[in-house]
Order: structure tokens, then sequence, then C-alpha cells
């Protein structure tokens, strides 16, 4: 079997470099699959896509569509276009896409357009909120996929009552999980570690780069306002996505405890997480590597795809009012947060479900 897997954007670099682990171990072990990956280019910069390629030991794809940036319909419009091409070249017999970015979506448009069948990796989760484009990438992959890998069983169910064929639908758990555990080890200290005299549980990370929380300035600024004003004097090492960068350059703001730094590797991010008293974000991947470290999390979100980081998980989401993340910010800095565990199947081994899955179609 031939797959074609995809990746495009920075949170699918993490879900597919075990999947391509474990295609290589059943490989080696006899088993009849290799695979084609493509980059759509969708992230370009090293540091959103190419140290990631090298710190998780991720191979040169094959192809890189080098779609760049663009509105949606243009980074839509230009995958689709570039990625038929690839796949009239090299016709696979599945093509496999993960999450939920715009790559995932056109991706999975463009294979099934010729009749190629489609796996979507983290299928099924879903926020309900059809002003994220994650939210529509979610919904048009998922209708049109063959083969549902979910990571939780309520993405199943959301599957079963979108009409799913239940024999389609395999839960084998979280790849992004898959490689925490593999790289936990492995982590690295960061420089601003030293350069900032950083101590352990001492200091908190923050991320914002969802357009709800950063495309006005005025809403930025509200939010940055409370990490540099409610923090207790903190530090906060906020490791800045072009997007926010952009929308903060055109501002005058100023914080002597807040430190921005360029996107950071994943390596250096997750040290940074690990020994972090919490963290403050508006992502969905951050909220399920804390709620596996144990750290707790505040989301900047009005809701969230990932039910099961704030039900089972260190996550609470606070919405998008400033004024609601004060008492989540008290609770957090007065040592009074939750405690967490681990959903089901978030234990490192689902690549190799996945792969074992593949061998069986
Ligand atoms: C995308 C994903 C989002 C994911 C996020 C992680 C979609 C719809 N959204 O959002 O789900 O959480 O990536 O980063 O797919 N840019 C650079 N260098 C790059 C890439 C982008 O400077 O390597 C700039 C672009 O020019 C653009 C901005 O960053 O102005 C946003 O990039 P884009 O890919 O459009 O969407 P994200 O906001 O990153």
């Amino acid at each position: 079997m031939l797959v074609t897997l995809v990746a495009g954007a920075r949170p699918n670099f993490m879900k597919i470099a075990p999947i391509i682990r474990a295609i290589h171990k059943a490989a080696a072990a006899g088993k009849k699959i290799s695979y084609r990956l493509v980059h759509t280019g969708q992230h370009y910069d090293r540091n959103m896509s190419g140290q990631f390629f090298e710190q998780l030991e991720i191979p040169t794809p094959h192809a890189n569509l080098e779609v760049g940036s663009g509105t949606q319909a243009e980074q839509t419009a230009g995958i689709l276009v570039a990625f038929e091409k690839e796949l009239l070249q090299h016709r696979p017999d599945l093509v496999m896409v993960v999450g939920d970015v715009t790559s995932t979506m056109a991706c999975s448009i463009a294979a099934k357009k010729l009749n190629i069948k489609v796996a979507h990796v983290e299928a099924g989760i879903r926020s309900w909120d059809l002003t994220m484009p994650e939210e529509i990438n979610r919904m048009v992959t998922d209708s049109i996929t063959d083969y549902f890998f979910t990571t939780t069983e309520s993405a199943g169910n959301n599957l079963l009552q979108a009409g799913a064929n239940p024999a389609r639908i395999y839960w084998v758990g979280n790849t992004m999980i898959d490689t925490l555990n593999h790289n936990i080890n492995r982590l690295q200290q960061p420089a601003i570690w030293q350069d900032k005299g950083l101590e352990a549980k001492k200091y908190l990370v923050a991320t914002l780069h969802r357009p709800s929380n950063v495309d006005d300035p005025a809403q930025l600024i509200r939010l940055l306002t409370i990490l540099r004003d409610k923090t207790n004097g903190l530090k906060v090492i906020f490791p800045i996505h072009p997007r926010t960068a952009k929308m903060l350059a055109g501002t005058e703001f100023k914080a002597e405890n807040i430190h921005f730094l360029e996107p950071m590797g994943y390596l250096e991010f997750n040290y940074l997480v690990k020994n972090a008293l919490g963290v403050i974000t508006d992502s969905g991947g951050i909220t399920e590597e804390t709620t596996v470290m144990q750290i707790p999390c505040i989301t900047l979100r009005d809701s969230t795809e990932r039910p099961e980081t704030v039900e089972i998980g260190t996550n609470e989401l606070v919405g998008t009012q400033p004024e609601a993340l004060l008492p989540a910010l008290e609770k957090l800095l007065a040592g009074n947060w939750k405690e967490g565990s681990i959903p089901p199947l978030w234990d490192g081994h689902t690549a190799d479900r996945i792969v074992a899955v593949l061998e069986t179609l």
C-alpha cells in the first residue's frame, strides 16, 4: 500500500512524525506499506516549519508544493491545484491527512475528486464554532473521509451523529502525544532560561494566535495588559506567532515582564511548558500537551474541540473576555489548580495502532 501523507502547517508536523516512524517499522518487519510525504508549504519559515523537521527527525518531504501565505481562498485554491498535480503524477492507494488546517481540507478534496480514499487522523473533534476556519476544515474533511482515526470517544460520537459508518471509525488515541512521549527525555533548555534567569514553576508561558484574539489590536492589548498587570510580576514567556507579531508591531504596547520571542522549536517550547507554573493559550494542541504533562492551562477561547482536556485534563476554558481571565489567574498563582489525569489511549502508541489498521485495509 502506498500512502501519501500530507503536512502543511506547524501543528501537523508533530502529528505525522510518529506515523512515519510506525510505517518505517512496519516496512522493516516485512509489511507491504510505503509512503510519500508531501509538504504543502502552507508554513514555510524555518521557525514555523524547518526546525520541526530537524528536531522531530521527519524525513525531507518527497514533494513541497510551496503554496505559501494568502487568504483562506488563495491558500485552499493553491493547494487544490498543486496537490491534484502531485496525485496525478504519483497516485497512491490512500491519502492521509492530519489535524484541521487548510492543507488538511484542501488535500482531502483533491484526493476524493480523483477517487482516492482519504484517511483523517484526528477526525471528529468539533468546536461547533463555524467562525473558526479550522472548524470548517474539520467538517468538510470529515464529510468526505473514508477512514476516521479518532483521539477520543466523543470525537467518534460526533462522527456517528453526522452519519459516519461506525465500521470506519477507529478510536486510536493521539499522535501528538506519541510525539510528546517520544521526546520528553530529550527536551532542550532554551537560551532564554539562562538569559532571563528562569526558575522552575516561577514563570508563565503564553501563546496567542487565533484570529478572534489577535486580529483586533484592541482585544490583543486588553489580554496582554492582564498578563502584564495581574501576574504578580512573574515573567511571562511569549513565543510569538507571525500573525500576532504583525498585529503587535502596529501598537505601542510595552511590558517589562512579558518576553516576546520568535516561534520556538518543539524541544525548547515543551521544556518551558514542562517547567512552567502554568500556560495561557488559545491553541488546541497545547491543551493536550499540558494535560499529559499535568501543567495548569488557561484557554482563552469560548469553545474547545478538545473537551477532554477540560473534563479530564488540566485545562480550563475561560472565554475571550479579559475579565474572565482574572479568577482563573488568581487560582493559578495561588497554586489552587485542579489535578488532571490523562485521557484513554493517549499513551504514545497511537501511530502503531493506525498503521496496524492500514495493514488490514
Ligand atoms: C494556521 C492554522 C491553524 C494553526 C496555526 C498554527 C489554518 C486555517 N490555520 O494558522 O489551525 O493553529 O497555523 O501556526 O490552516 N506566516 C509566516 N511564516 C510562516 C507561515 C505563516 O510568516 O511560515 C505568516 C503568514 O504570512 C500569515 C500568518 O503568518 O500572515 C498566518 O499564517 P497562516 O498559515 O495563514 O495561518 P495561521 O494563523 O498560522
